[in-house]
């Protein structure tokens, strides 16, 4: 198992220079550029395809031989692309099956990137012949420290030979299609089929069939990453591989791609300064949970941000000074060994052009955000130590691909806004602005080390998740489940008997009937008095509000209002030495932030510091707490003294290592 890729911290960035080969001048530049700005990395190639092999068969590796060279002798380290999230006009033109087709039927033009189809035996073919070349020009080269695979794969493709693969999936998971028929339940509408070979187009209104084509999807995309990465490893197996994740991207699901690569990789672009900064904060830290949780222990990068502004927002506000060094600090702080930039140097076309670069068009370092990717450098230099160190969490955030897929794509009582991921971040949010420290987790992954687990709107729930989250609180966890939460099996089919199905008894109670509440209608929430957690205002519900009858849970707070007032909104189970709570309306983030800091205190978790002021957090990483304001005020912070807006301090239990 890869553990490390560096002793550094890698700082980097998409390096293009195959937009630039007709000015040798500009490259120069850069290979004093890069070092001045303190990077010890770049990320190589990555829609190079067309300069790498302008004909097919013809090969022009110069200048990127010259490039690996050049940046060896540096001291940088390559992390290598494989070209396929681009490709060239010739290929497109020749091999027609290589382009994807969309839900219309139609294949997608030339252009754009990633319309790939990621089945098609062209596409496969051609994508492994360069990067068999890449891989045995390059795959010893002392430069190359990590393989990039395409970018950001995503793309969803419904052509024939898609659709037939899927055919033979289905038929893999269901063996009959009876089975099929049943687990969809396409009696509704006539949608029974005969034979597997009636399935000839997708249809969004079967959930079965969503659900499904998703984990296929999914499947496939590994599948297809094999085929990437077979040539790089045949070339070198010890040079680790890895993909970009676009975070929380709904296909495929990542937690299947991340266990099939050495390396995980993120990308993501805060909207800063266009809302709250501080919930802004809490959703950059939220990836990296996520992502290092998945990485089980292999090295964590983030592999793009901006190191200024996007171009592709509505407004895309510049980062205001400090902000920048705070995000890289907070990647670092939360687990990732790296952090890269999209993308080293603005080009001059393209519809990135003006998106944000380390070197913009003033083309010179005498700016301020080459400046600040250089404070970066010399704060990375100080904290190469904790390269590999972990981030210990006792609170388990679960965010569940299914349940995404089976909410988003069902015909809910409410579809205004079922907010699925927003919902589970914002139960992260509360607990991240107390400066716990918490991992977002998936319902497979190990339970035994969390005390606390929080699952909100977990819907889809069959007998495995059941019986593990079940012992899991049996030998004492504490589980927050909440409406929509146990709604329906795996196949989207709802459980009989009521949510939250087979966690009915670990819950200790049913829901009977589930109100959508237009925005207008907020039912109040009234503590019971001398209930086992002493809670102050919980505030009012909004958008679901689950009328529930306890089997013997304890109502912790009920409706004040509607006709099911005085009716449970809040409850906890005692089941075996854990517990289970339910909340059954969607709550406020104070009215979160009151519940988590109560339930958080009963429990006896510690959060890094419980001394802080709002909106200033703190993170551990090994022996060091980053302790960081997400506010344009100076904070007053206990030990620290005045910590002025987008700052950190840093300590360490072994030194101080700066602030
Ligand atoms: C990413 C992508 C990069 C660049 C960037 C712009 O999603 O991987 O190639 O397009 O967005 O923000």
């Amino acid at each position: 198992m890869t553990t490390h890729i560096s002793s550094r911290l890698l700082h980097g960035a998409d390096y293009n220079p195959d937009q630039w080969l007709a000015s040798p001048e500009i490259l120069a530049a850069d290979m004093q550029l890069i070092p001045q700005a303190g990077l010890n990395a770049v990320t190589l190639g990555i829609f190079a395809w067309p300069a790498l092999e302008p004909e097919e068969g013809r090969y022009t590796f110069a200048w990127m031989d010259r490039l690996m060279d050049d940046l060896h002798a540096r001291g940088m380290r390559v992390i290598l692309a494989t070209p396929s999230a681009g490709r060239p006009a010739w290929l497109t033109r020749r091999y027609e099956e290589v382009r994807s087709v969309g839900s219309d039927g139609r294949r997608a033009r030339h252009g754009g990137r990633l319309n790939l189809c990621p089945t098609s035996p062209v596409w496969r073919e051609k994508v492994g012949q360069i990067n068999h070349q890449l891989a045995t020009r390059y795959g010893h080269h002392p430069a190359l420290a990590l393989w990039h695979v395409s970018n950001e794969l995503s793309n969803e493709c419904q052509c024939g030979l898609c659709l037939a693969g899927f055919r033979n999936w289905l038929k893999k998971k269901y063996g009959t299609i009876e089975q099929l028929n049943q687990s969809w339940w396409n009696a509704f509408w006539g949608h029974t089929y005969g034979s597997f070979d009636d399935l000839v187009d997708l249809d969004g209104s079967v959930n079965g069939m969503t659900l499904d084509w998703k984990r296929f999807q999914s499947d496939l995309y590994v599948d297809y990453l094999q085929a990437e990465m077979a040539p790089l490893r045949a070339a070198n197996p010890a040079i680790p591989i890895t993909t970009n994740f676009v975070p929380t991207c709904r296909m495929p699901e990542q937690r299947r791609i991340a266990a099939a690569i050495d390396v995980v990789s993120w990308d993501a672009y805060p909207g800063w300064h266009t809302g709250d900064d501080v919930a802004c904060a809490a959703n950059n830290a939220f990836f990296p949970d996520l992502y290092r949780t998945m990485a089980r222990g292999r090295p964590l990068i983030q592999m793009e941000t901006t190191p200024s502004q996007v171009n592709w927002g509505v407004d895309s506000p510049l980062k205001r000074p400090g902000v920048h060094r705070l995000t890289a600090l907070q990647s670092v702080a939360h687990g990732a060994d790296g952090f890269c930039y999209f993308q080293w140097r603005a080009g001059r076309g393209g519809n990135e052009q003006f998106h944000g670069a380390v070197v913009d068009h003033t083309n010179t370092a005498d700016t301020r955000v080459f400046r600040e990717v250089t404070q970066v450098s010399r704060d990375f230099a100080a904290l190469d130590h904790l390269v590999g160190a972990p981030c210990p969490a006792e609170i388990g955030v679960v965010l569940d691909w299914d349940s995404m897929w089976a909410v988003e794509s069902a015909a809910l009582v409410s579809n205004r806004r079922k907010d699925y991921e927003q919902t589970v971040v914002a139960h992260y949010r509360a607990l991240w602005r107390q400066s716990f420290s918490l991992d977002v987790i998936g319902c497979e992954d190990e339970l035994a080390r969390y005390r606390l687990i929080v699952a909100p709107m977990l819907y889809t729930l069959d007998e495995a998740r059941d019986a593990r989250l079940r012992t899991w609180v049996a030998a004492g966890g504490t589980l927050v489940l909440s409406y929509l939460s146990g709604v329906t099996d795996m196949s989207a089919r709802a459980h009989l008997g009521g949510a939250p199905g087979p966690l009915r008894d670990v819950a200790g109670l049913w829901v009977e009937e589930i109100d959508a509440l237009p925005v207008e209608r907020t039912p109040r929430v009234a503590v019971t008095p001398g209930s086992t957690l002493a809670l102050s205002d919980l505030g009012v519900g909004r958008d679901y509000a689950a009328i529930v009858r306890p089997t013997g849970a304890e109502v912790i707070a009920t409706y004040a209002d509607e006709f099911y007032a005085g009716t449970p909104a809040l409850t906890r189970h005692q089941f075996g030495k854990g517990a289970c709570w339910f909340m059954a309306t969607r709550l406020s983030d104070p009215a979160l932030s009151t519940f988590y800091r109560a339930l958080s205190a009963s429990l006896a978790l510690s959060p890094v510091r419980a001394d802080l002021p709002d909106g200033v957090t703190a993170s551990r990483r090994g022996d060091s707490v980053f302790t960081m304001n997400w506010t344009a005020e100076t904070k007053t912070v206990p030990g620290v003294g005045a910590l002025s807006g987008f700052s950190s301090h840093i300590s360490s239990t072994v030194s101080r290592v700066g602030s």
